[in-house]
């Protein structure tokens, strides 16, 4: 057990399990802990239980059995909660009758504020995400699906909430972008350290970007593991998963690669805003 502070702790499942009305079993027996600026991966085949986890922790759904903890609380004012989460839906789920730049500044809208801030933010999210500036006045049938997947990264992140629930964020995405919004998302964890529950069947995705992997089957827990534990062990799904993807354990080292890369830039743009602040 890490002897880190119990107030660390910011996200808690216990012995959580949902069933549907029908007593369809969704999930069963989960118990996961995701600690302050770490990222958990929750890897899984569709079905397995993912999307239903996520909703869990922001309360659009409620446990028919344990509990969900965020910050130590099981219940208490779910309006205050969810604005300490940033959600990237897996539809993305984008108001078709809002400009890109509405949807990006909702939530701050709905805190208040002021128009000048807002429009601030929304620039600098645009970037962040990579979309051009003059994107702010389109609507999302004039995006394409990547474009659109961007836009529900850049309003997930828009009021700078300490907890990210991001369901299969870059799954519409063609390579070459996913590995850059993949870079993105490295160099933000960075700097910002949020607290995140990535949701991806793709091994890749989660070996680069996961403190730690919870691989799931049909609403069980398999296993949670830290990713370069992930690719040697001998538990038989996660062997399949590795063997699947064609991934051996040296992918471990090209990610550490990756992150050092990574941290790296961040390093130069820092000492580049150093350098242009003095
Ligand atoms: N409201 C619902 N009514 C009926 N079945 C549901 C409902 N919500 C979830 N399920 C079922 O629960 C199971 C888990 O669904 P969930 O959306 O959590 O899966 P997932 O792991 O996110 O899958 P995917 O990778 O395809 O997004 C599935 O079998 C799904 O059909
Ligand atoms: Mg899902």
């Amino acid at each position: 057990m890490e002897s880190t502070p119990a107030n660390d702790l910011v996200i808690e499942f216990r012995d959580v399990s949902y069933t549907l009305p029908t007593g369809q079993q969704v999930l069963s027996g989960l118990s996961l802990e995701v600690r302050r600026g770490q990222t958990l991966v929750l890897l899984g085949r569709s079905g397995s239980g993912k999307t239903t986890g996520l909703k869990l922790v922001n309360r659009l759904l409620s446990p028919t059995g344990g509990e969900v903890r965020v910050n130590g609380l099981a219940a208490g004012d779910v309006v205050r909660l969810r604005r300490s989460i940033g959600y990237v839906i897996q539809e993305v789920g984008l108001f078709p009758h809002f400009t890109v730049e509405r949807n990006i500044a909702l939530v701050p809208t709905i805190e208040g504020w002021p128009e000048e801030r807002i429009r601030t933010r929304v620039r600098e999210l645009l970037q962040i995400v990579g979309l051009e500036p003059s994107m702010a006045s389109r609507y999302p049938r004039q995006l394409s699906g990547g474009q659109r997947q961007r836009v529900g990264v850049a309003r997930a992140l828009a009021a700078d909430p300490p907890i990210l629930l991001m369901d299969e964020p870059f799954g519409a995405l063609d390579p070459l972008t996913r590995d850059e919004l993949q870079r993105e998302f490295l160099a933000l964890q960075q700097q910002l350290s949020k607290t995140v529950v990535f949701v991806t069947h793709d091994l890749r995705e989660a070996l680069r970007l996961a403190s730690r992997i919870a691989l799931m089957e049909a609403g069980r827990l398999v296993t949670v593991l830290a990713p370069q534990d992930f690719v040697r062990s001998d538990d038989p799904w996660a062997s399949a998963y590795v063997r699947a993807f064609g991934v051996v354990p040296a992918s471990a080292a090209s990610r550490n690669e990756v992150r050092n890369e990574v941290r790296n830039e961040v390093r130069n743009e820092v000492r580049n805003e150093d350098r242009n602040a003095s």
